[in-house]
């Protein structure tokens, strides 16, 4: 099933969108849209991953990204175990590499990891025998996020995206899903913009693939699709903004700055979200622009698709 005109995905990892080519993107978007027609239909999922172990292994802190992961593998008839980092033995001082050794003994399925270390989900990937998912990784990529964006725009646009015009705004520095946004988004033919202030944008960042904007205005200008992102904080080495009232006035997603944008623009944002810094609550909550819940829905049946995929690749060698 996870097949794009005779092309199989056959990728045992899902670690940074750059590993993956267009007919991949496709078969797993595929099935993110096969998995949110059955949620929107409330039909029961197959059993695809009935026997399988997921183990969830988040050294960061999530909401989302692990419940929906734990969500996916249930609905799709796996076990899974979520490693409470604080209550194991990495806080008594285990390597990254000796937890890996410890839970690949315990033969999972698959692994999905989020951790503070840009490449830890790369490195666990080489030691262990199961798939690895990387559900985020320092400031380097956030792949899951990238494809339920594009599976959420998918829907909000009618099935298509290619051409749209998309803003990214803010923390893309520090940004995770920035990185992995631009890489798919130009993979699916958007055009994309950066917009922030100059210390929030890495100087070479009009190489990965983005037109760099430091002012709200001229950025959104004749934009389809306003993401935006948080001050991410915990990552900041010293103080990259004068005060998160000065940020707001310049780079908050307001009603004013909205008006920038194409009238029938989207707002986006991966959550969580800091009301008042990088967006206003009117805007958020207006379910006439914003796709913010929607985006959390698709993350599981985008999910669903991911671990299928990976799933029925793994059966597929093992055959
Ligand atoms: C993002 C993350 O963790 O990279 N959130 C998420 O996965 N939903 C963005 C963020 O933390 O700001």
């Amino acid at each position: 099933m996870a097949s794009i005109d005779g092309y199989p995905f056959e990728k045992l990892h899902c670690l940074t969108i750059a590993d993956f080519h267009r007919p991949d993107i496709e078969s797993l978007l595929s099935l993110g849209e096969h998995y949110l027609d059955l949620s929107v239909q409330k039909s029961p999922a197959r059993s695809i991953l009935a026997g399988k172990t997921l183990v969830n292994l988040f050294f960061e802190n999530s909401t989302r990204t692990e419940k929906s992961f734990e969500i996916a593998g249930r609905r799709l008839g796996a076990d899974v175990i979520n490693m409470a980092i604080a209550h194991s033995s990495v806080a008594k001082g285990e390597t990254l590499l000796d937890t890996a050794a410890t839970l690949n003994a315990m033969n999972p399925d698959l692994l999905v990891v989020r951790h503070r270390a840009s490449g830890a989900p790369a490195l666990l990937a080489q030691k262990v025998s199961c798939s690895v998912i990387n559900a985020g990784d320092g400031m380097h990529a956030h792949p899951t996020q990238a494809l339920l964006d594009a599976l959420t725009l998918r829907r909000a646009f009618d099935g298509s995206i290619d051409g749209l015009r998309i803003a990214i705004c803010g923390d893309i520095a520090h940004s995770r899903v920035a990185r992995s946004n631009v890489q798919l988004l130009n993979m699916l033919g958007c055009e994309v913009r950066f917009i922030g202030p100059p210390t929030l944008i890495p100087a070479d960042a009009d190489r990965w693939g983005a037109d760099v904007f430091h002012d709200m205005k001229t950025g959104l200008k004749g934009c389809d699709v306003i993401m935006m992102l948080r001050l991410q904080l915990e990552r900041m080495g010293g103080s990259f903004v004068p005060s998160k009232r000065e940020y707001f006035h310049f780079y908050g997603l307001d009603r004013a700055k909205l008006l920038y944008a194409k009238p029938e623009a989207k707002v986006m944002h991966p959550g969580p979200m800091n009301r008042g810094v990088e967006i206003s609550s009117d805007v958020a909550d207006d379910p006439e622009i914003s796709i913010i819940t929607q985006q959390v829905e698709t993350g599981v049946a985008m999910r669903m698709g991911i671990l299928h995929a990976l799933a029925e690749a793994q059966d597929r060698r093992a055959s």
